[in-house]
């Protein structure tokens, strides 16, 4: 155990406790992390996180006068040196034909850079902790002459970063193998051991491996430097900049289970029984052929306690002899009766499993890899949609950018439970991670809570959306990112499909585009012959050669057509009709969905007028936008020209009954990508804002993904000074099938829920203010109610915590929300009062939100602006202490609020 330990990680039974800190972690429950599990097995296997103590700089020039390639915007691109060929070999092991795989050069280039010397002084730079956004606190950029505009999140994305941080290696260790395993690191990353460029990985999303062991020396000052360089223009939203997900070391001994060595598969799944099928790739990095016994039980796995529970199956025990510097695979199969299936929440349990590998020899265990898996069974039917364990699950979906918001990029277990809570309470049941690999974590929730997930892995392939996207680098590294993003996910039972692109250009390259889709499925197919694969199409047609080589039809707004309503008659750009019944009946026996749909807009609590008449409409200044506010009306009406309302969505779905179902454009809003207004920060296509605050929206998806939850939501707000007497249009949103509005007790008319209407709306209501309440209905009896009265001055704050309890980890998180409340405790809708916070105890703010996509504070200011009554804190706890923290909340001439939230 020589490593300089982090914090978390002193001994190896802790170590073992901070593996199963994932493990351990339990959804929907407000409770605390608990790490109950003891360490029960004892093997060379470790993993350390290695996320505190790193030097850190970052530079917007070229300071080093190298970069991976020659590229377009290259700072100073004079006198840099290309280090492509020392990065290249990394994705050796994931590249196929051994021909093509690339030796490391033996020729005297600069690789041994300033920043990765041992003299180099880094007593200057930032002391930083992964995960880290090197970009996130801003400042953001506001005008347009600017190095990052709106598609990027106006944020200091660019450039190039430097960590630094010593490791120590023990006597011990110098009989292992170490190997740093890099979750995510945004981009083009570089590392150097003890001076020695020893490789990288350049695509920021993926997780890859390096080893490091030749480079390592006993004693305490090795030196590891990585560097990033993230390139303006590289993205179409906001990919954040640096480490910004976890980093390990992992020690084995020279005979251990490969890196994503195991592969588990089940066949014939019923209640009754599955045949369980594993892979396991055995590695021995030592010279002499060893003799090896696999032992691999099944263990069902408790997500509550993070324990492995009750023994329920072996695979037949093998001897295998493994020769020097070889990798073999073993394979085995085993039946389980009764097996506890995994299916989606809600209408079935994401039960579990973990597989417990143990390598021996002479009856001492030298390796232990534990693999987390689930059973069921999918069936992709062209006509019935998605069958799991032969139930028809329709895909109440939504497509999920990496950001966790007001934290950015760096990945956070516990902001990322927090966007599957609010989802699963919404009735979304699938998620398209889009258009990236998510950070292992997220996969781990996705299995434990229940939803099911499209993985997908690229936005572009040869053809460019951006000057320096990752088309610069296809050529070479498409082969080894896909490999390595299945071998990495393909245990995660919430996986059913392998998505290989996005929108890509090669859609209008007729053959050759679709020789390349044909190429990325095969391999999908070697590494993975039990999922499917896909692409989503936005132009792509049935009589094209494109959706021919994929196996489910993934249409973007197609199927519900494009500006094909008379809303949208008057804008250029393509108009396509709706396309689901022409992919059925040229593919009938594909399935078939929208990967994405809506593309609604709209910012949280604000309403113009007039409002449509229709049910979709573009957004334009006299058509639910104000251009110069930067806002988009909430009626939920509007969408973006190439978009349509949700109402419409779910009429086209309904129309075609075949359809799967859809993954709404988009669940969370998230930052970048601000259509229709490029000046803003984040988005407006949310269901949920930037803050996790619901919009009015979350009520219209929630009423039909829900059918059985008793709810009634009305919009807009109703404190309208100055519209008295003026038409103010009510909708409600609903389950119920009937409803009846009231104004002050004065009844409004009931309405009906006719085919194809998704809400009640009383368009012609004349404001004044009072009361509006609606009473519903479902099959003639009384559903749900609701009402909005008019607020008074705002006179104080009040405050809701997520979770009154945090672990003192340093890690977890309570979200807090403020609103602005009158002397009745009304929100007060448009109040913007600039609210202070702070924190006494063992605690600290780590940053602030409301919102407001047009919101320019720094995230980790601790005063804001509320934004349609609300704002957001959200609070961590400092590492290893525990007590009470007290956060207090204050504005001025509003009485102030204190939350006491307890550390464990
Ligand atoms: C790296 O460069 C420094 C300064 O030129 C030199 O002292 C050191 O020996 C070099 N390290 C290696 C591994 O070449
Ligand atoms: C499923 O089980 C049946 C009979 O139990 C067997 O004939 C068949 O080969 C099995 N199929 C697979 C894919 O294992
Ligand atoms: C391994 O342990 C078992 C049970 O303790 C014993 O019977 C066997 O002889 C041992 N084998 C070796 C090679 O030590
Ligand atoms: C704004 O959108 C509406 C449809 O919602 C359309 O009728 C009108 O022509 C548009 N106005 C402009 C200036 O494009």
């Amino acid at each position: 155990m020589g490593y300089t330990p982090p914090l978390s990680c002193i001994s190896l039974p802790l170590c073992y406790l901070f593996l199963f800190l994932f493990l351990s972690y339990v959804h929907i429950e407000a409770s605390p992390l608990k790490l109950t599990r003891e360490a029960t097995t004892v093997s060379s296997r470790q993993r350390l996180s290695v996320s505190n103590d790193w030097k850190f700089f970052r530079s917007e020039t070229n300071p080093d006068q190298i970069s991976y390639d020659k590229r377009p915007n290259l700072p100073s691109t004079s006198n840099t040196e290309s280090l492509k060929a020392w990065i290249l070999p990394s994705g050796n092991q994931f590249i196929k034909d051994p021909a093509k795989r690339y030796s490391r050069p033996t020729s005297s280039q600069r690789t041994n850079v300033t920043y990765a010397q041992n003299g180099f002084d880094d007593s200057k730079w930032e002391t930083v902790s992964l995960p880290h956004d090197w970009a996130i606190q801003g400042p953001f950029y506001r005008d347009d002459s600017v190095p990052v505009k709106g598609g990027m999140g106006r944020l200091p994305i660019h450039g190039v970063g430097w960590y630094r941080r010593k490791l120590s290696v023990s006597v011990e260790d110098k009989s292992k193998l170490m190997y740093l395993d890099i979750d995510g690191a945004m981009s083009y990353a570089m590392v150097w051991v003890n001076e020695i460029l020893v490789g990288g990985w350049p695509y920021g999303y993926n997780s890859f491996r390096l080893d490091l062991t030749p480079y390592l020396k006993e004693g305490h000052d090795n030196l590891l430097a990585i560097r990033l360089d993230n390139p303006t223009d590289s993205s179409r939203w906001y990919p954040g900049g640096g480490i910004y997900r976890n980093v390990w070391i992992t020690k084995v001994e020279k005979v251990h289970v490969g890196q994503w060595g195991t592969f588990i598969t089940s066949r014939n799944v019923s209640k009754k029984s599955a045949t369980i099928d594993f892979i396991i790739q055995v590695e021995n990095e030592d010279d002499i052929a060893q003799e090896v016994n696999v032992a691999t039980d099944v263990h069902v796995f408790d997500a509550k306690s993070g324990r492995a529970g009750e023994k329920v199956a072996e695979f037949p025990r093998a001897v295998v002899t493994i020769g020097g510097n070889q990798h073999l695979q073993a394979k085995g199969t085993t039946e389980l009766n009764n097996p506890k299936l995994w299916g989606p929440y809600s209408t079935q349990h994401p039960n579990l499993y973990i597989a417990i590998t143990r390598l021996s020899a002479n009856n001492e265990t030298f390796d232990t890899y534990e693999t987390q898996f689930g059973i069921r069974s999918i069936t992709y039917d062209g006509d019935k949609g998605l069958l799991v364990n032969d139930e028809h699950v329709e895909i109440q979906g939504v497509n999920q950018h990496h950001d966790l918001g007001a934290l950015g990029a760096a990945f956070n277990i516990r902001a990322a439970e927090r966007q599957l809570e609010v989802l699963q309470e919404l009735g979304c049941n699938a998620i398209r991670m889009s258009h990236n690999p998510p950070s292992p974590e997220l996969l781990e929730l996705t299995d434990r809570m229940g939803f099911l997930v499209v993985d997908e892995i690229f936005d572009v392939w040869e053809r460019s959306k951006t000057s320096a996207d990752f088309s610069l680098i296809f050529p070479e590294w498409h082969e080894p990112d896909l490999r390595a993003f299945i071998r990495r996910d393909r245990n995660h039972p919430s996986i059913i499909v392998w998505s290989v692109g996005n929108e890509v250009g090669e859609q209008y390259t007729d053959v050759s585009g679709a020789s390349i889709a044909q190429t990325l499925n095969d391999m999908v197919y070697e590494e993975d012959p039990t999922r499917p694969t896909t692409a989503s199409m936005n132009y792509a047609k049935p009589y094209m050669p494109f959706p021919r080589a994929l196996d489910i039809l993934s249409l973007n707004y197609q199927g519900e057509g494009i500006r094909d309503a008379p809303a949208y008659s008057h804008l250029s750009g393509i108009k396509t009709p709706p396309l689901y019944p022409d992919f059925h009946r040229t593919f009938p026996e594909k399935l078939l969905w929208a990967s994405e749909s809506a593309a609604s807009l709209s910012t949280r609590g604000t309403y113009i007028f007039p409002v449509t008449r229709g049910i979709s409409a573009p957004v334009n200044d006299t058509s639910g936008g104000n251009s110069k506010y930067l806002h988009v009306s909430s009626y939920e009406l509007y969408s973006a020209d190439f978009g349509a309302s949700p109402d419409k969505v779910f009429s086209a779905q309904d129309h075609n009954p075949f359809v799967a179902g859809e993954f709404v454009w988009s669940g969370w809003d998230y930052l970048g990508e601000p259509t229709p207004y490029y000046s803003a920060r984040s988005s407006y296509f949310g269901i949920i804002d930037l803050a996790g605050f619901k919009k009015d929206r979350f009520y219209l998806y929630q009423a039909r993904w829900r059918p059985d939850l008793r709810m009634a939501h009305i919009l807009p707000h109703w404190t309208w000074p100055g519209r008295e007497g003026k038409v103010t249009p009510v909708h409600v949103f609903s389950s119920a099938d009937e409803a009846e509005l009231f104004i002050n007790g004065k009844p409004q008319g009931k309405k009906k829920k006719g085919n194809y209407e998704y809400r009640f709306r009383w368009d012609d209501v004349l404001y004044e203010a009072g009361e509006i309440s609606v009473v519903t209905y479902k099959k003639g009896s009384e559903w749900a109610k609701a009402s909005v009265r008019t607020a008074g001055p705002a006179m104080g704050l009040r405050v809701n915590a997520d979770r009154m309890d945090i672990n003192g980890d340093g890690k977890d998180l309570a979200y807090l929300t403020v609103e602005i409340v009158d002397e009745e405790g009304n929100i007060v809708p448009e109040a913007d009062n600039e609210v202070m916070f702070s924190v006494s105890g063992p605690g600290e703010i780590v940053a602030t939100d409301n919102g407001n996509p047009t919101d320019f504070t720094s995230f980790i200011s601790q005063t804001r602006k509320a934004f349609s009554g609300k704002v957001l804190v959200i609070v961590r706890a400092s590492p290893g202490e525990a007590g009470e923290i007290t956060v207090m909340a204050s504005a001025v001439e509003l009485k102030s609020v204190k939350v006491k939230i307890a550390a464990h």
